[in-house]
């Protein structure tokens, strides 16, 4: 049988497109003929991988600057991309920032910040997005939380509160988008080669992530990519509220 993996076929907002995994995501979903609309924060790398895409691709391929903190912003930049893409039927929550403040040295600024860019994100971009998720059948919404939603981490609380509540608030969006047939998943990478992952891996020793790793190796953003073009796609078409961990065997490991 055919795979479906481009179907439905509908255009698809990712957060965070410049860098890492949200550029990942849409390589992959461009690369099957999807359209998409990249926002980030940084101008110049969101607007040129754009124009890469679209002519590598052939698909319609735009790059906005959005900072999604703003919720001002989120409602405008879903304006712009209704205008631009063909249609919606996609949303990837990719955009993330962490911080490293442990309890004792929490500023308050700071730790909104990151709730309000790794999760309150999420849900007023469904909420931007949702007349289009409703008009188009097999529409999907994918966010990117993170293995430390499930483990503990005392440098970085308020990272892990972001994750942890991506996961449940995935759950309770999952039971209102059902209605309408709109499913809504997250994927948990485990350590991938990205900008973000690059400072800490530069910060300790050689092989200190890798030893724990089943797979003995850190994952490529390429491999969060195929996960989310998976979940948004129409083989995936009863997979809603579910937790997709991409981590080469982290959290399930018991190396030291
Ligand atoms: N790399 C990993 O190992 C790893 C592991 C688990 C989860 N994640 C998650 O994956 C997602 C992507 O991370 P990455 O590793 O690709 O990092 P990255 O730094 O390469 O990419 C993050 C992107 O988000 C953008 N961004 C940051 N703040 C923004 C804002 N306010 N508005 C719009 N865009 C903003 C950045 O400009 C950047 O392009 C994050 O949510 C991160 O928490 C990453």
């Amino acid at each position: 049988m055919q795979a479906d993996l481009g179907k439905p076929g509908t255009g698809v907002v990712i957060t965070g497109g410049a860098s890492g995994i949200g550029r990942a995501c849409a390589e992959a979903l461009a690369a099957v003929g999807r359209p998409v609309a990249l926002w980030d924060i940084q101008a110049e790398a969101v607007e040129s991988l754009a124009a890469k895409l679209a002519a590598d691709y052939g698909v319609v391929a735009v790059g906005q600057v959005v900072d999604v903190a703003d919720p001002a912003a989120i409602e405008a930049a879903a304006q712009v991309a209704r205008e631009k893409l063909p249609s919606i039927g996609g949303f990837v929550h990719a955009a993330g920032v962490v911080q490293e403040q442990p309890v004792g040295a929490t500023v308050v600024e700071d730790w909104d910040r990151v709730l309000n860019i790794n999760l309150r994100a999420l849900v007023l971009g469904v909420q931007a997005l949702l007349p289009d998720l409703r008009a188009n059948p097999g529409s999907a919404v994918v966010g990117i939380a993170s293995i430390n939603g499930t483990l503990g981490n005392a440098l970085i609380p308020s990272y892990t509160a972001s994750k942890g509540g991506m996961l449940s608030v995935v759950r309770s969006l999952a039971d209102d988008l059902g209605n309408d047939g709109i499913r809504i998943n997250s994927v948990s990478p485990g350590q991938i080669l990205t900008p973000m992952m690059q400072k800490s891996i530069d910060a300790l020793p050689p092989g200190t992530f890798e030893r724990r790793v089943l797979l003995g190796r850190l994952g490529e953003p390429r491999e969060i990519g195929s996960a989310v073009r998976f979940l948004l796609s129409s083989e995936a078409s009863y997979v809603t509220a579910s937790e997709l961990v991409v981590d080469g065997g982290n959290i399930s490991s018991q190396r030291m």
